[in-house]
């Protein structure tokens, strides 16, 4: 069984085709982030123009590249929120308009659940797991308990923790995406301590019950550290206290969901449960270093599918795709493109 997955719902116009046996026939992703940079974020009549701009030519790459053709693909899977709204309807239309033309059944994704199900695809991870959800657009903390039936148990209240690296990026003068270059500025601090004794920051929600997160308050005290003649040195540091601080909020929301995921299933030590990670912020080394060490403390085993499946691609959407027709979970044409919807309430049958 192979699937053709479509994704457009921010500024990766992306298609792939993927196997139920897991390999991933191709995937293929095109950046706009060109497009962007100079607004410093992402401008949504540009993403959505873009995206009809590239479509064809990738869904077609993606077929090539696969050394497939429609006859071979037993799926359409789009992405059809949520997301900015033009984007998911060039990609949603594209995939409708194949799937109608070819005959073939069409499974609208939510992009949620596309991240939630790609550690299935990278390693063979069985249902009930725990995911921390991390990109520019979104920070959660779910339980996927089964295909289609994901928990909710905390999300931010304000800024996704890459929006806030973003902004601090923005604030030390990086290129936007900011997130990659305030990691990798502060990689570059030799003593952390000192760094947090400079820069003070603090840990909102931290000692807190529950799994939610806010970042607004931890941008706003980085941005009252930053000058306008900065040394290179002071951004070194003030980008890794910033760092630390954001790994040390995760690490604490985590712990929270560990002990609510335990009640509900149990850790009894002989079948570890996962906590797997997705997003781009995942790609963060110091996140996962604190992570491997919770996880470790928790009797956890902790997984981070490969950069190229962590951020935003279609071999993600293609393999929720894949999950879902198993099923016989396929869509009708008239189902609608979502600037909202949230991961609850997605099982069938
Ligand atoms: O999942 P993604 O590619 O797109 C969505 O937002 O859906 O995530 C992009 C986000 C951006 O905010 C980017 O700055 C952040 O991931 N990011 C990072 C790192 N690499 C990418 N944030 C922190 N550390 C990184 N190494
Ligand atoms: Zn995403």
């Amino acid at each position: 069984m192979k699937v053709l997955g479509i994704e457009s719902s921010c500024d990766e116009t992306a298609a792939a085709v993927v196997d139920v046996d897991k390999s991933i026939l191709s995937n293929v992703v095109s950046s706009q982030i060109q497009n962007h940079e100079r607004y410093g974020g992402v401008v949504p009549e540009i993403a959505a123009r873009a995206h009809m701009d590239q479509i064809q030519f990738i869904t077609q790459k993606a077929l090539d590249d696969a050394k497939v053709t429609l006859s071979d693909i037993d799926g359409i899977a789009a992405t059809c929120g949520p997301g900015l709204i033009g984007g998911v309807i060039v990609g949603m239309m594209a995939g409708k308009t194949i799937a109608c033309m070819a005959d073939k059944p069409f499974i609208g994704i939510n992009h949620l659940e596309g991240h939630v199900l790609s550690p299935r695809l990278s390693d063979n991870i069985e249902f009930p797991y725990l995911v921390l959800l991390v990109s520019g657009a979104h920070t959660q903390i779910l339980i996927a308990h089964n295909l289609g039936h994901y928990e909710l148990l905390g999300t931010t209240l304000d800024d996704a923790v890459g929006e806030c690296f973003d902004k601090v990026g923005r604030m030390l003068g990086l290129p936007f995406p900011g997130g990659k270059h305030v990691a990798e500025l502060a990689a570059q601090c030799k003593d952390i301590t000192a760094a947090e004794k400079q820069f003070s920051l603090p840990r909102p929600m931290v000692g807190r019950d529950g799994c939610d997160f806010s970042f607004s308050g931890l941008k706003t005290a980085v941005l009252r550290y930053v000058t306008d003649n900065m040394s290179q040195d002071d951004k070194i540091m003030l980008a890794a206290a910033m760092e630390k601080a954001v790994a040390e909020i995760m690490n604490n929301r985590v712990k929270n969901a560990i002990s609510i995921f335990n009640q509900r299933y149990g850790n009894n030590g002989d079948k570890k449960p996962y906590l797997v990670t997705g997003g781009g912020v995942a790609a963060n080394q110091t996140i996962k270093d604190h992570l491997v060490r919770l996880t470790k403390e928790h009797n956890l085993i902790f997984t981070a599918p490969p950069p190229v499946l962590c951020t935003d691609n279609a071999a993600m959407i293609a393999w929720a795709g894949i999950e879902r027709l198993k099923k016989g979970w396929v869509d009708s044409l008239d189902v609608k493109a979502r600037p909202r919807w949230p991961l609850e309430n997605l099982k069938r049958e």
